[in-house]
């Protein structure tokens, strides 16, 4: 059986071409905006343009070069901007970086305490600055959801807060944007929102038919569409389908009354802050990885797996079972994301992620499973 949940989404989705228009609709009259964006992407594709145009009436300030995986060092520059100049509302135009930095923005800009780190290690946030987005490129589904994920440069860490006040008020997703991505950060998107779906998923089998088919439904089109939009950047209803299934794999939904993993993701942000790799790269390498040294736990969603998103009925369960995992790796390396930590230049040091870890008590996956050991065994496993 599945267990009790209680399921709402405050954020209102405004989906389309040309969608950017509406934004007088829906940030009130009046309201002093900050435009916060990242390195300049937005500046050569027209998208900038169109938001400013969108916001001719409105007393607006702007805060660009939030990077990706945003640092803290630069958000709390934004957070002064945002305090000196009382805005009303914060608009992030851009990947789930700029979103993610703007959620901590919002929240530090009104945290009562001093020191506003103390977001990021499970401080309660009381309040926010009303944020809404602009999202250019579909992987996090930061603009249907309560998370974001911020970097400290100084201590190396990346952590991640959730909150129900930084919830965007509403997020415009205009395919269009996307057109622009480079093949990286498209097939980086893929991965991510594949992972999303598998963090949710592979656990073990509770009977909630419609999250699992859901979730199936996600994978099998992201299966069918990604290799077709590296090819075609520009069809829109590829990038539509895209954009959407980005948002429907992590906006809570597919994942209400069912247990998760998220080892993947704890591991792969340690990948990220110690090495620098791509969030998205990360998954790739990380998840494979942790489906083997899983294999038990998970037999029998990896079977359904096997049977339902790859169609595999031939063969002894392990056969099977190690199929889907290879097929998996495949789909990556077919989106363009490596899934091996040689591919990136990572060939030495990675014992020290199994260090960190036991330092900050690491334990994620379903019940806690995987710890900093079994973390070191999993990244060992992806050399
Ligand atoms: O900075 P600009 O110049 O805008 O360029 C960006 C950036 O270099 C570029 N880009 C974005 N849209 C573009 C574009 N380039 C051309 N055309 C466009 N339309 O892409 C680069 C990467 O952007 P980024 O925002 O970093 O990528 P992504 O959306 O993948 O976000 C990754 C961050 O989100 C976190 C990750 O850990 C990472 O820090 N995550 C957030 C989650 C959440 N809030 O729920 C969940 C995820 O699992 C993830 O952890
Ligand atoms: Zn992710």
């Amino acid at each position: 059986m599945f267990s009790n949940f209680t399921y709402q989404n405050p954020v209102k989705i405004v989906f389309g071409k040309g969608t950017i228009a509406k934004l007088p609709e829906l940030i009130p009259a009046g309201t002093k905006v900050l435009i916060a964006y990242g390195g300049g992407s937005i500046k050569k594709n027209g998208v900038y343009d169109q938001v400013v145009a969108a916001l001719k009436g409105y007393d607006t300030v702007e805060f660009g070069g939030i990077e990706p995986n945003p640092r803290y060092e630069t958000c709390m520059r934004a957070v002064e901007l945002a305090q000196k100049e009382k805005v009303g509302f914060i608009l992030a135009v851009g990947g789930g970086s700029v979103l993610d930095g703007v959620k901590f923005i919002a929240a530090a800009a009104l945290f009562e305490g001093e020191d506003k780190w103390q977001i990021l290690e499970g401080a309660k946030v009381n309040q926010a600055i009303p944020l809404g987005s602009v999202l250019t490129l579909p992987a996090t589904g930061s603009e249907m959801n309560q998370a974001s994920v911020v970097s400290r440069e100084e201590t190396k860490q990346k952590q991640a807060f959730f909150s129900p006040h930084v919830y965007p008020k509403f997020s415009i997703l205009d395919p269009e944007t996307t057109y622009s991505l480079p093949l990286r950060q498209t097939g980086n998107g893929i991965v991510d929102t594949y992972a999303h779906t598998l963090e949710q998923y592979i656990t073990y089998p509770v009977d909630a038919q419609i999250q699992d088919r859901w979730a199936e439904s996600i994978m099998k089109t992201l299966i069918e569409i990604g290799p077709k939009v590296l090819e075609n950047p520009n069809d829109y209803s590829l990038r539509a389908n895209l954009m959407w299934a980005a948002t429907c794999a992590l906006n809570g939904i597919i994942g209400v009354g069912v247990p998760q993993d998220w080892a993947t993701h704890g591991i792969g942000h340690e990948l990220t802050a110690v090495f620098g790799l791509d969030h998205g790269q990360t998954l790739a390498v990380v998840f494979p990885a942790l489906l083997r040294h899983q294999k038990e736990a998970k037999r029998g969603k990896l079977l359904q797996y096997a049977d339902r998103v790859w169609e595999l009925t031939g063969g002894s369960e392990d056969e099977r079972i190690e199929k889907a995992i290879e097929l998996t790796e495949e789909f990556f390396q077919s989106v363009g994301v490596p899934t091996k930590l040689s591919d990136y230049g990572v060939k030495e040091g990675i014992e020290v992620i199994e260090e960190r870890l036991t330092k900050t008590n690491f334990a994620r996956g379903v019940d806690g499973a995987i710890k900093a050991k079994e973390a070191g065994e999993i990244l060992a496993m992806c050399r």
